[in-house]
């Protein structure tokens, strides 16, 4: 049951319109919370806006890129007038893969623009007025990928360690103030950008979750944060954690390696 009495009337979600984000915004709509809806592609963006207005609320869409130098402004404007009591930070898959010596250094950086810089923006924005308000939720979409280091996408993996590792820091300092923290923490997840990568979703053994039950844990477990591991990946986050660190590299690595056929 999510309580709207904490988390409403209005729900920023940044990556709303696919996957994780259009579960969210759904499961918010059924709770009767407002929203503020965030993407790039117009298509899937309205869509969702459509299918959440039918169940009552009200809905702001802004088709905007995160990574635009004036997406946080304009977000600003399209919510000052409004109660913000839920930040929902969904978007932020890998959108740039190469050995790092080897790859492009603009392109590692939008990995980190958009998986730290404009997290930590629009959490500062709307987290400071939950703050004063004495209530609310920051939920950050985090990966598996945050718990080891990865060939080919070490950026990425840095990035998702640093959201996890912030949110604990968050939480500390929030959760005297009424304001829950939660790092939801995704293993594979079917979304619409995933299948476009063209992930293979029918490797054997490898645990697929869907979009409304990893949203539906997430808004579950937000006021008991800081970190949930979504879609019963607890025993693969335990096997990436240790002091070992260069053993269970390898042994990650083989697997990953095995997993992307190489
Ligand atoms: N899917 C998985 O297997 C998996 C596994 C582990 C962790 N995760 C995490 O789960 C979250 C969601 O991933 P996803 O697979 O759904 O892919 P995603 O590419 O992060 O897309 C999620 C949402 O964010 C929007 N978005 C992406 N980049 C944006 C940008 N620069 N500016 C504005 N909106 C943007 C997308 O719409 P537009 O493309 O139209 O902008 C979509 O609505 C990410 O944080 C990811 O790291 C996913």
């Amino acid at each position: 049951m999510i309580d709207a009495a904490t988390y409403g009337p209005w729900a920023v979600i940044a990556g709303g319109s696919e996957g994780v984000g259009a579960a969210f915004a759904q499961q918010l709509a059924d709770a009767g919370i407002n929203l503020v809806l965030i993407a790039r592609k117009p298509g899937p963006l309205a869509e969702t806006a459509d299918a959440v207005r039918a169940k009552g609320v009200t809905v702001r869409t802004l088709e905007l890129d995160l990574l635009d130098p004036g997406a946080v402004k304009a977000i600003r404007e399209a919510t000052d007038d409004v109660e913000v009591g839920l930040l929902v930070f969904n978007a932020g898959a890998n959108s740039y893969g190469s050995d790092f010596v080897d790859g492009d250094l603009e392109r590692f950086q939008g990995v980190i623009d958009l998986n730290i810089t404009a997290q930590l923006a629009l959490t500062h924005h709307f987290g400071g007025r939950m703050k004063l308000r004495g209530r609310g939720g920051i939920l950050l979409v985090g990966s598996l990928a945050g718990y080891l280091g990865t060939a080919h996408t070490a950026v990425y993996s840095a990035a998702k360690a640093f959201g996890r590792v912030f949110a604990e820091g968050l939480w500390l300092e929030l959760r005297e103030h009424g304001v829950h923290v939660l790092e939801l923490v995704l293993g594979v997840t079917r979304t619409p950008a995933m299948e476009r990568a063209g992930l293979d979703f029918s490797v054997p053994g490898l645990i697929v979750a869907e979009p409304d039950d990893v949203a539906r844990e997430g808004l579950a477990h937000l006021p008991h944060g800081p970190v949930w591991i979504a879609g019963g990946n607890d025993a693969v986050a335990a096997k990436r954690s240790g002091p070992e660190r260069a053993a269970l590299l390898e042994k990650a690595h083989a697997g990953h390696q095995r997993l992307i056929g190489r």
